[in-house]
């Protein structure tokens, strides 16, 4: 993998997040920190705080892309310039599989506007399209019902349902998985 892509959507940009844009990730989870803890796997205790936290994400972010083994992207609002949504495409495994899993959140102000589905396909098309890959997948929680709408909306079907699959919050979570194979491979 070479620079890293910057993709442009109607409403926001998606660059890779690396330690420039740590500060846009701080910001974003600090407006947030209530809306995502619920949804998201419990963070390492080995920062402490979370402006080490992000300039570490920031970090791995970039290397993962260097490595080739993630795309995770910050979209920053075009007008405002402050990071809306993350859209991270993690694990990717080449050979016979040609697989990533994907995550993602949208701000807690930006949620209900199609904007997450909006990043999602940006990802997705650049993962499919430059990349090659031939599968996403993607699991939530099964209370996680917008999450599971944004999946059913971007052509995800659900492949099986894991007990006690992630640690979320802190605690074991049973997780619906899904997957979308890639239509041109
Ligand atoms: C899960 C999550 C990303 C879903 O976000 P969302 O805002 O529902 O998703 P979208 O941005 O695609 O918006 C879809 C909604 O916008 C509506 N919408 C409004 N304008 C729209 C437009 N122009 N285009 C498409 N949809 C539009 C849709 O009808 C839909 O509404 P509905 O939820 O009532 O059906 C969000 O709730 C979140 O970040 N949660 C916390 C973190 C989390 O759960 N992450 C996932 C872990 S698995």
């Amino acid at each position: 993998m070479t620079v890293p892509p910057s993709l442009e959507t109607a409403r926001c940009i998606l660059t890779v997040l690396r330690p420039e844009h740590a500060h846009l990730l701080l910001a974003y989870r600090q407006r947030n920190a209530t809306h995502l803890a619920p949804w998201e796997p419990t963070r390492s205790t080995e920062d402490a705080t979370l402006q080490d936290a992000c300039q570490r994400a920031a970090a791995r972010s970039a290397q993962g892309y260097a490595d080739g083994d993630s795309v995770q992207f910050i979209a920053v609002d075009r007008q405002t310039q402050t990071m809306v949504a993350a859209c991270n495409f993690t694990n990717i495994v080449r050979g016979p599989f040609q697989a990533c899993y994907l995550g993602y959140s949208v701000g807690q102000d930006s949620q209900g506007q199609g904007l997450m589905r909006e990043v999602v396909q940006a990802g997705m098309d650049y993962v499919f399209g430059t990349l090659g890959l031939h599968r996403i997948m993607a699991n939530h929680m099964p209370s996680n019902v917008r999450s599971e709408r944004l999946l059913r909306s971007l052509g995800f079907e659900r492949e099986g349902y894991a007990r006690a699959y992630l640690q979320i919050a802190g605690h074991w979570e049973d997780m619906v998985l899904n997957a979308r194979i890639n239509p041109q491979s």
